[in-house]
């Protein structure tokens, strides 16, 4: 680099909004809205130029080097042991590198989860929980993708509501929080407009699909079995344990009002998610094994 170059570099130097799990469903979203908006983005992911992993903490300085935000979306999961141990550095580190503003996104009805929300909004900074149901897009691209493709969504929780939230409108609450004014020390519970349980679930992914895409329910411990005899990793298996016997019990059944109070409009309908998804092949079929 040139001399000139380098000076003109080090002037128009602004500070970067880190967005962890930008390669993720909701990272991807955040980063690509903060984007094209114009703000100057960090990417967050163990691939990243300078790489930034949950497991390393002594490589989180440099990740967090002039960073003046945020968007924290931890990976597996704040519920995992461990989470709470290492949030806890990581608003530390953040604190130490001179970060302004940090927006955690959280889940329901999790003891830890809540914990981390603690951590945060209480480090001092300006602080924002985005608490969200369960995505819209497990069924499009995340854990349960691979069911809808096989017309078969083999789950437990069959008597189970759930207010499903589109990750968009997650993306979209997050950006408000991490670039606007009147969000600090706000818990935002993100919900869709509807209470859905599986069944009717896959009757609107029929529908959008144009194939039948059916619910079987299955008991937990049959879930469980299956999950290890394909060989999903012991993670993963201890995860899918507590989310079904411990968050997706009908703690949650309840519409939410968060995406309202942050953006001032209603939230994205199932439907409408199924439709976009449908139309942009994210359902197409695949045998089941
Ligand atoms: N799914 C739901 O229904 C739901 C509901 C409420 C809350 N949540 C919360 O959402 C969060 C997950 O967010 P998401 O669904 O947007 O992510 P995601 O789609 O599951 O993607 C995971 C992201 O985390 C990164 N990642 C994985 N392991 C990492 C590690 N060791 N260090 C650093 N980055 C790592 C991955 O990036 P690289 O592989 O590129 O490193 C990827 O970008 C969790 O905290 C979960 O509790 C989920």
């Amino acid at each position: 680099m040139s001399i000139f170059a380098s000076v003109r570099r080090a002037f128009t130097r602004t500070s970067p909004i880190l967005v962890t799990g930008a390669s993720g469903k909701t990272g991807s979203r955040v980063a690509a809205r903060l984007a094209r908006q114009g703000h100057d983005i960090r990417l967050g992911s163990r691939r990243a130029d300078i790489p930034f992993d949950w497991n390393a903490p002594q490589g989180w300085a440099a990740v967090l080097k002039d960073v003046k935000a945020v968007y924290i979306a931890y990976s597996p999961d704040l519920a995992v042991p461990g989470a709470v141990e290492l949030i806890t550095r990581f608003v530390e580190a953040a604190q130490a590198a001179g970060v302004k503003r940090l927006v955690l996104l959280s889940g329901r009805g999790e003891a830890e989860a809540q914990a981390c929300e603690q951590i945060v909004l209480k480090s001092g900074l300006e602080a924002t929980v985005v608490r969200a149901s369960w995505f819209n897009q497990n069924f499009s691209e995340g854990g349960f993708a691979g069911m809808v493709q096989t017309g078969q969504i083999t789950l437990p929780g069959a008597d189970v509501l759930e207010p499903f939230v589109d990750v968009d409108d997650i993306a979209e609450v997050a950006v408000a929080a991490l670039t606007g004014e009147g969000h600090a020390g706000e818990i935002y519970e993100v919900t869709g407009p509807r209470l859905l349980g599986f069944a009717e679930l896959a009757a609107i992914l029929s529908m959008a699909s144009g194939r039948e895409i059916a619910y079987i329910p299955i008991p937990h411990k049959d879930f469980l079995d299956g999950l290890k005899a394909e060989g999903a990793p012991g993670e993963v298996v201890w995860l899918m344990d507590y989310l079904f016997s411990t968050v997706f019990d009908g703690r949650n059944a309840q519409v939410c009002d968060g995406v309202e109070r942050a953006l001032g409009r209603k939230p994205t309908d199932f439907e409408t998610f199924a439709r976009k998804a449908a139309a942009a092949g994210a359902f197409k079929v695949t045998e089941p094994a």
